[in-house]
Formats: structure tokens, sequence, C-alpha cells
């Protein structure tokens, strides 16, 4: 059977019966800073399970993406040497949310198994969590398996997601590869020690207490179900291979990267056993194939590779590709095509990877050029630095040099250590820690200045804790600014307090509010928390798993748990943020209509100043292309269309036509926003109620961020009509300056004649005006030189072919040195053959030049005598024999080197 099939028919086994298929989430989480990448099926379910969403269906089904690099259960560097170790897997889950429990769930489990799949039963072995009986008992009277096959394990069969929240126990099923694959034959010691043989194919957990606080568990009033099995694991069992990348899931990329290298892949163990060189290119071919996955499903979903969070991980991840690909072959790119196959392979399923198919491989192939220069700059470095370590018998690298080489070089820590253990060295791990500790710790202290000084940890963790506690905010700003509203949680921005004063600032969670959490790209707002007389300024917000965290100095009066108070938004901020982020659709929409639509969205930041948007795209917007967009977008606002928000399925909001952007959560109902016909996007920001609001739309800025993707920032509302006023108000005063009318009578004017005299043209008249002034102040002054009264004082001197030459000494009170070359020139052809030296006369340093005719340049080298003069003015210069030019400073001495020049030549 197909990985394809497999998938299919477990989605449909469930939709038979009676689950709605729900699409995968993205790999990035949204408002969750403690969860670096969806790692499981029922991340996007969470609040469902905590009661705080509503869904219209009680069952579901999805194939999930998931990433689990690094981290404690995955170390990356195991990936690709092992047989089921993976970044990226689809997890394949089935949930129930308060609907069926124990019985269904592992009667559906076992028949899908069983019936569809068709896995003998022999090949089956469960898992039940020791306290649990009921499971037990289920499994052996209801599937009749034998009570031989049922294992029983504490922890390992108790599955939670965080330290607080809805947890319980769980049941799995194991596959048996069979006696080749391990060495323990004994099914319960085999599960017990992890051995390969019995693969872990699906975990049900019966979502049964509620933990809070930490170690007190309260049993759900309803009792749900989380299954997650992998699709890789599974496909193994079906297609008869013990090793996950023997499937047809990663056989195409295999397939490629053997072509692209003239590589053979093997994978049967016992050729490998003996075979190193063979064993280390299947390796090599099983990472790639791996990261090839990770990398691309991670930059379709908005990551792109950087220096920190979730981008660092990416990057990680493709360098570590990269750079087995380089063992493989010296000079070839394997990652780009094998990213291809993969489009092209998975790209029906997750049309994702179709529509950024072009953003993917550019990104690729620009992160693959990045590295590998570095590789080579840094892999010089740390080689002379290994160098110098063995020659002084050291064993081990220190820390600080791990750390440079990351932080300069971008060498990943793990790299840097690969290739040291390589040369019989390690690294000082400590030290490096330490090294990354301050590193965080500075970064820390730069996010803290926005957050007035609260710690982001316990941020985090009032969020959590709060969600955790099944309670939730509810955002009641869209349509109102001023709102009631009741003091769940206060805090000293360190730890949760009863009551906020006068000049402290903390944080401060309410049951409802007005005021828009940090997300999905925008700001958070800014205002007011008020409760009588006492007045807290929320000077920003953040958003941690839908809860809303204000960010408050107390301006005024005392503020304690459990009060009443009323929350204000600042009506200007938010104006103004609506506009921009309304114009944040509308610019996307345009930049897909100008550009095409290879444009999506890679990012965005909107506030009260600005919006800034990222999108794929791989050249600058030319002058007409900004124009086209601006224009485009200002008509959008000139027809003040209603912007419409409307909450429906995400299915629905697909139909029409929305588009999904990073970040979004797509699990169930979305919340659509459409401008008349030119816009519809998935959106959960404020908006403004009419596109006119926005007012006017001005593109300020156009750049490039990284490999494909562009940069434009915008301003609309205030800041665009301060800037237009602004602009105007200097544009006045230029054109009061260069002697025109104000602005209204000069447009009228160039509007009504249409004369194309315009300020511009005046301006680049006056430059060449001033240029050719320029030109007739030097003649003036070159003319004022009376060159006969010199040429008639030249002295002679005895040439060496018994000649008569002619010196003329000149000082003049003039500093250009086109005006004195001249006068030079003019000299030289009154005495036809003979010496000029010219003095003049500058601020400073004064220029000077000597003048040689052809005759006599075996006699004397003009660049010879300047150097002499200028050296006796404390200058230098030179030129040729017959043309030279110099400057000096001290014409305190200028006789003193014209008495030089006399007696040089013999005069
Ligand atoms: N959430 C469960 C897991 O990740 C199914 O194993």
């Amino acid at each position: 059977m197909k990985s394809s099939e497999i998938r299919k028919a477990f989605i449909d086994y469930f939709k038979r019966n009676g689950h709605t298929h729900v699409a995968s989430s993205s790999l990035i989480p949204e408002n969750d800073p403690t969860l670096l990448f969806a790692n499981a099926g029922m991340n996007q379910f969470k609040n469902t399970f905590l009661g705080l969403e509503n869904r219209d269906y009680t069952r579901a089904v999805t194939a999930q993406k998931c990433v689990r690099a690094g981290g404690k259960h995955n170390d990356l560097e195991n990936v690709g040497f092992t047989a089921r170790h993976h970044t990226f897997f689809e997890m394949l889950g089935n949930f129930s949310f308060g609907d069926y429990f124990k019985k269904d769930a592992i009667h559906f489990a076992w028949e899908f198994l069983t019936k569809d799949l068709k896995i003998p039963k022999e090949k089956l072995y469960v898992t039940v969590h020791i306290s649990d009986d009921e499971a037990a008992d289920i499994w052996h009277n209801q599937e009749g398996i034998p009570r031989e096959r049922i294992f029983r394990f504490d922890k390992d069969n108790f599955w939670k997601m965080g330290d607080t929240g809805p947890c319980g126990p769980c049941t799995e099923i194991f596959y048996d590869h069979g006696p080749k694959a391990g060495t323990i034959d004994d099914p319960y010691k085999g599960i017990a020690a992890g051995e390969d043989r019995f693969v872990e194919i699906w975990n049900l957990v019966f979502m049964q207490y509620f933990e809070n606080p930490p170690g007190t568990l309260t049993p759900l009033p309803k009792p749900s179900v989380d299954t997650g099995g992998g699709l890789e694991r599974m496909t193994a069992a079906m297609q008869g291979v013990f090793n996950n990348y023997d499937t047809d899931l990663f056989k195409p990329m295999i397939d490629l990267a053997c072509k692209i290298g003239g590589l053979q892949y093997i994978s049967d163990k016992e050729v490998l056993a003996k075979n190193p060189a063979a064993a280390e290119i299947t390796s090599a071919l099983r990472v790639l194939a791996d990261h090839c996955r990770s990398t691309s499903f991670l930059i379709a979903d908005g990551a792109l590779p950087s220096n920190e969070g979730r981008g660092y991980v990416l990057r990680r991840i493709m360098r570590r590709a990269i750079r087995y690909g380089r063992k493989l072959s010296a000079d070839k790119s394997f990652l780009p095509g094998m990213a291809e196959a993969l489009i092209e392979s998975m790209g029906d399923i997750y049309p994702e990877l179709k529509t950024r198919r072009d953003h993917i491989l550019n990104t690729i192939r620009d992160e693959e050029d990045r590295f590998l220069s570095t590789l080579d700059n840094g892999t010089h470095i740390l080689m002379d630095e290994l160098k110098k370590a063995k020659a002084q018998g050291q064993k081990t690298l220190s820390g600080e040099l791990v750390f440079r080489m990351y932080d300069t070089y971008g060498f990943p820590a793990d790299l840097t250590r690969v290739i040291a253990n390589e040369q019989g060295i390690e690294v000082n791990e400590e030290e490096f820690e330490k090294q990354m500790e301050d590193n965080r710790n500075k970064s820390k202290a730069s996010w803290k200045g926005k957050a007035l000084g609260a710690d982001e940890q316990h941020i985090i963790k009032i969020g959590k804790d709060y969600a955790g506690a099944g309670k939730k905010v509810v955002f009641t700003g869209y349509d109102t600014f001023i709102d009631d509203a009741k003091i769940e949680v206060l805090s000293d921005g360190h730890k949760v307090v009863t009551s906020l004063k006068q000049d402290e600032t903390g944080l401060i969670i309410l049951d409802r509010t007005t005021l828009y959490g940090e997300g999905g790209g925008q700001a958070g707002d800014q205002g007011y928390i008020l409760a009588g007389t006492s007045r807290a300024r929320v000077v920003n917000t953040t958003k941690i798993d839908d809860v809303i965290i204000h960010h408050v100095q107390i301006e005024h009066g005392e503020f304690k748990t459990g009060a009443a108070v009323t929350t204000g938004v600042d009506p200007v901020e938010r104006r103004n943020t609506a506009a921009n982020h309304s114009a944040t659709h509308l610019l996307h929409a345009a930049l897909r209509k100008v550009l095409g639509t290879h444009v999506t969205q890679a990012g965005s930041l909107v506030d009260s100043q600005k919006t800034r948007f990222d999108f794929t795209h791989n050249k600058p917007l030319s002058s007409e292309e900004i124009k086209k967009i601006e224009d485009m977008v200002n008509e959008q606002i000139a027809l003040g269309n209603p912007v419409k928000a409307e909450v429906m399925s995400h299915k629905e909001a697909i139909a029409k036509g929305a588009m999904a952007l990073f970040g979004e959560k797509y699990g169930d109902q979305v919340r659509v926003l459409t401008m008349g016909d030119f816009s519809t996007e998935l959106c959960g920001g404020t908006h403004v109620t009419n596109t006119s609001q926005i007012r006017m739309f001005k593109i300020v800025s156009e750049a490039g961020v990284s490999a494909g993707v562009r940069r434009v920032e915008a301003i609309t509302g205030d800041g665009a009509v301060r800037y237009a006023m602004n602009a105007i108000a200097h544009f006045d005063e230029a054109l009061a300056a260069a002697g025109f009318q104000k602005s209204p009578h000069y447009l009228k004017h160039l509007e009504t004649t249409g004369e194309t005299a315009t300020l511009a043209n005046r301006l680049e008249a006056m430059k060449d005006q001033v240029k050719n002034l320029e030109k007739e102040i030097k003649k003036l002054q070159g003319g004022q030189v009376n060159v006969d009264d010199l040429a008639a004082k030249a002295q002679s001197f005895k040439t060496k072919s018994g000649g008569a030459g002619k010196l003329v000494l000149a000082d003049l009170p003039l500093d250009d040195r086109q005006v004195l070359s001249e006068v030079t020139d003019h000299l030289k052809n009154k005495i036809q053959s003979g010496v000029v030296v010219v003095v003049g006369q500058g601020d400073q340093s004064h220029p000077i030049i000597v003048s040689v005719s052809k005759d006599l340049t075996g006699d004397v080298k003009a660049g010879d005598l300047l150097k002499e003069v200028a050296a006796l003015m404390g200058g230098k210069g030179g030129g040729r024999p017959d043309f030279a030019q110099g400057a000096a400073p001290d014409r305190g001495q200028l006789n003193a080197a014209f008495t030089k020049v006399r007696s040089q030549l013999g005069v």
C-alpha cells in the first residue's frame, strides 16, 4: 500500500465513523512562544480540549505536519542514522471532544489496523497504563486480545500536554518487525527497552484529568480522546520494510540524490555493516531526504533561515543537510533538486508546497550559497585553531572559540563539535553554554525594554497558567473602544501580586478587554485601564495562547485583584493601526495583481506608524510598479468599500477565495475579512469599517530582505497625510526659492498651459548657469595674468647642447589648477625653448607647476625640478619629464626655491 493510500484510508475510515476532516495546522504555532513548531496533532485543538473553544463537531480527524528538531527526545545528530528519527513527520490522529471515550477509541484503532490495513493481529502488541484496568479489559473483552499481549507501564503510558492542563493515561499499539529486526525476542522486555524491533505505531490518549496545580489531578467532566500515529512508521510496517527511509515517502528524494551524485542507495543492514563507505553514503542520503522535507515544509509555512529562534533551528537543519551533501560530492548541490522531487510527490496533498515552490527553492539555493562560503572561510579558521591546539598538546577546544565560530561564521556548534572530534579534540561544553547564556541574556535585555522590565519567562508563565486553568480573555474591541472588565491576575512583572500602586509598573490580565493583544503581525493596542479615580496606562499588550496581557504603568491610585475596571483604547493609535492593517490587505492584493500570483506574504508588522510587508518576489520593484501599486490601493480607498468581517469555517473561507496568511490558525472557525471584491483574507486583526478611512496610501521604501523576499514599507492615515503636508511645505519653499508661485498656482499653471518648465527644469538650468559662470570666472582670472610681461622677464641659461634656454619664474595669486596650467602653457609657447615654474596661492596649500619644453627634457626633468621646489616649501608632487604638478604649504620658502632653480640651471 502506498503512503498516500494509507493517509487517505485513515482519513476515510474516520470520516466514515462520523469524524470531520480538519486540515493540518501550520507548522508555525500562533501566539505560543513555548512551542517551537507544531509537534502533535492535538496542538490545534488545545483550546477545544480545555473547553475554551467550541467547534461545531465533536469528532475530528487530521493528518498533521509535525517538526521535532532538537530537544530531549530528538537529537538532531541521530537523524539519518536510525530507522525512525525524523525532523519532519506526519501524525495521523482522531479526536473526540467529550464525545466517545476508551471503548470507541480502542475499537476504531483496532478495526482500522486489522481490517482496513489488514495488519495481522499476531504482529501487534498493546500497552496500557499501570492503573488502567478499564482499557486493559476493553482490549481483552471487546477486541479479543489475549492478556499476555497486553503490557502495563507507568510513565510511558501517561501523556500530558504540559505542566498544567488536560492529561490522561494512554494506550499504545506496537508493531513487531520480527526477529531479524532486533536482539531481544521477549516483547515485554523489548518494548520496555525501546528495542527497535517493536515499534510504537499509534498512541491513544484518554484525556481524563485536568492537572492544576502541577501534581493535582481532577477528573474532567467530559473525557476526551487524542490519538497520534506516525504515518512513516505505519507505512514502513505496511510496506514490509524495517527502516522508515526505505518507504515511498522518502524514495523520490533519495532516487534524485543518487541521480545527481551518481550514487547507489544500499539499505541492507548486513551489507552496510561490512562496507563502512556505503554506510556513510546511505546515512548522508537519509539525512538529506529527511532534512529536505522539514526544510521545504517549514519554508512553505513562513519560516526563514536566521540566527535566532525558529529561523535558527531551520538554519541548523539546512546547514546539516548541505554539509552531508558535501560529503557525497565536493561540487554538486543536492537540496534544491530533492526539494523539487518532494514538491512533485507531496504537492497535491499539501498544496502550500506548490504555491510557494519558487520561494522554497530560492531560499534553499541562497542558504546553500551563503553556507558554502561560510563553510570554506570558517573551516580554514577552525583547522588553524585545531592545529594550534594539537601542537600545544591541548585536548579541548575553548567554548569561546566554538561560540565565535557560531556567532561570527554561522557555524552551528554541533558542526564545530563534529569537526573537532574528527581531530580527536573535545569541546569545552560548559564554557560554550556560558557564552550562549550570556548571549541569550543580552537579547533578553533588549526585549525587556519593550515590556517595561517584565521578565519574558514570567509573562509566558502567567499567560499559560491562566489558559491552563481553563479560563479565557474575551476580546471585545472589534466594535467597541470602551468596556467594563474585572481584574483576574496582577503581576509586578516578576511575580503575581494582589495589588499595584501609583508609579509601579506591571502586568494585568482581565476577563475581557477592548485592547488588541499583539498577534498576527499587528502590534498590541495602547490605552487605559480605569477604576474609579485610579488610572493605569497600557503601553503594550502581548498575547500568549489567546490570553491578552496588558503591560501597565500605574499613573494614579491602586489596582487590586478582583476589582471592576473599564478599559479604553487610545483612539488615535487604534485608528492609525487599523488604517495601516486594512491597507496591508489592499497592498497584498495589489501586489498580486501587479506582480503576479507568485506573490505570497512572508511576514508583516503593522502598528500605528506604518505597515511593513514582506512577500515572495525575486527582483526589486521598478518605480512604475510601485506607482501602479500605490494608484491601485488609493483607488480602492477612494471607492469607499465597506470592510466586512465574518466568522466561518475554514473550508467556506477557502471556497470564497480567502488568502490564508502565515501564522494564521487555519484549523476551524476563521475570521474572513473582505474589502469589496478586491481583497479577501483570513485575519484576526482590527480594521477600518470602510476603506475610505485609510485616507491615503504611500510606499516609502522597498528593499530585499533575503533570497526571493522583498519588503515594502508604507504609510497611511494620519501618517500619510502628515507626510504629504510636509512634502508640500518643502515643495513650496523650493518653489519660492526658485522664483515660482506657491504649489496650487504653480500646478494649476502647468495644467492650464501644458508648459514643461517645471521646478526640476529650472533647477537644472540654474545648475548649468552656475557651471558656466564658474568657467567664465576662470577665463577672466587667466586673462588677468600678464603673460607677455612675465615672458619678457625671462632669464637665459645655457643648455647642454650649447643653445640658449629661457627660465620663467612666476608667483601668481591664483588657486585654480586649470587656470594655472593654461597660463604655464601660454608662457611655454612664448619662450619656445626653456623652463616655466609657476607657484599659485591657495588657502593652506599652494599649487606648483613645472613645465619643460620637449627639446630640453634631456637637460632637466620637470618632475625632478618640481620635487626640489616642493620639498623646499614643505610639500611634494611629481609628473612627466615635460610637465609636473605638486603642492606645498610654506610660501615663506618661495624665494629660496626660485634661487635654487636658477642656480641649478646656471642662470
Ligand atoms: N498527543 C499524543 C502524542 O503526541 C497523541 O503522542
